[in-house]
């Protein structure tokens, strides 16, 4: 195992050993091999410098409480992706390609699994980039996919605790009929502008729909999840706990967010998905936002500066959302029984 502060690990890059890439040329992908070489030689005008044709997905590997090495859901990354090279006019990843190239990319750096006890994880970041020369606007007819192992930490600094997001009115993420439902670098290269503002006084962006500016859509990097409680309470045993999260065309539809879902449904609460108006975090007893990268990171407040007000959520994480990322986290590190095949677990 590599010599690494591993508990000290954030959501930075740390350098592997091997990097995973497979070129594609008119329709034809090549075998996905592993190469040191961490530099590609590209064309100056290739159209993902040119016109922004590159596509992006995360994904994760834990090492479990027996040892074993899991990877978590990644024919969902593979779908997403495909589907975002569609949304960009890119030749899609095989599934099973996708998989080689991961499962490679994880054998290659085995050293650089992190230990269970640290709870860090290690973070696969496969890219897909047009590599044709063009300088007339349009799609190119070659690609590169590449696979990027990296050990990270947690997203937010701290295990498991609480983050303020600010909304902001004059900056979109993304558009209700744009790529807002693709991982496409686009997307985070416009919130920059929303974001960079924010994390300078220790918050994140939740950004609203773009065409009201009434309903939430998301987080900068995360879905965002809402807990109900029933009003007026009812007795003990009559609650139904509803787990809330938006509706939206503009919204990437987050693999964590659907696993979450399926586990709340499983512990009897209502799930509902639908548009969310911004005052109803006022009526939430918790929020999050959820992730690959974040898992689930509770959100305490969110702040609006166009009409100063705040909502509270809580200081700390509070027992439905605790009790999700748990039954998460126990699935991905071994914990507990895998019943929705959502692991793989890699010979080491
Ligand atoms: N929304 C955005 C904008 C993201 O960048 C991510 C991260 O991948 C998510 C949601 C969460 O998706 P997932 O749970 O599949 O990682
Ligand atoms: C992820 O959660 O995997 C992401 O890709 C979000 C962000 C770090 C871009």
């Amino acid at each position: 195992m590599k010599n690494i502060d591993w508990s000290k690990l954030g959501f930075h890059y740390t350098e592997p050993d091997y990097i995973v890439r497979a070129a594609c040329h008119n329709g034809v992908w090549e075998e996905p091999y592993a190469t040191q070489d961490k530099y590609i030689h590209l064309h100056v005008s290739a159209t993902c410098l040119q016109y922004g044709q590159e596509a992006f997905e995360g994904l994760k590997a834990f090492r479990g409480v027996d040892g074993k090495i899991r990877l978590f859901r990644w024919r969902e990354n593979a779908r997403r992706m495909a589907r975002s090279a569609e949304g960009l006019y890119m030749t899609p990843v095989p599934e099973e390609l996708f998989g080689k190239a991961i499962r490679l990319a994880l054998t290659k750096n085995m050293d650089f699994v992190p230990p269970y006890e640290t709870r860090a994880t290690l973070y696969f970041r496969p890219l897909l980039i047009g590599t044709t020369p063009r300088l007339g606007v349009g799609p190119g007819r070659d690609f590169e996919f590449i696979v990027i192992p990296s050990p990270i930490g947690p997203y937010y600094p701290g295990k498991f605790h609480c983050t303020t997001f600010v909304v902001n009115r004059h900056v979109d993420r993304a558009a209700p009929f744009g790529t807002g439902q693709f991982k496409v670098g686009g997307n985070y290269a416009a919130s920059f502008r929303a974001t960079e503002p924010a994390h300078a006084q220790g918050m994140d962006c939740l950004f609203l729909d773009a065409k009201y500016h009434r309903y939430i859509d998301e987080c900068s990097a995360a879905n965002f999840i809402g807990i109900k409680k029933p009003t007026p309470p009812l007795p003990e045993g009559k609650e139904v706990i509803e787990y809330l999260t938006p509706r939206s065309s503009a919204i990437l539809p987050s693999i964590t967010n659907d696993s979450l879902m399926t586990l709340a449904r499983e512990r009897g609460y209502k799930v509902t998905r639908r548009h969310i108006r911004l005052e109803e975090l006022a009526e939430m007893s918790e929020a999050a936002a959820c992730g690959t990268a974040c898992v689930i990171s509770p959100i305490d407040k969110v702040v609006d500066p166009d009409t100063n007000r705040i909502y509270t959520l809580g200081t700390e994480p509070g027992p439905v959302l605790s009790e999700l990322y748990h039954a998460l986290r126990d699935i991905q590190f071994g914990r507990s029984p895998d019943t929705h095949n959502w692991t793989e677990i890699i010979d080491n």
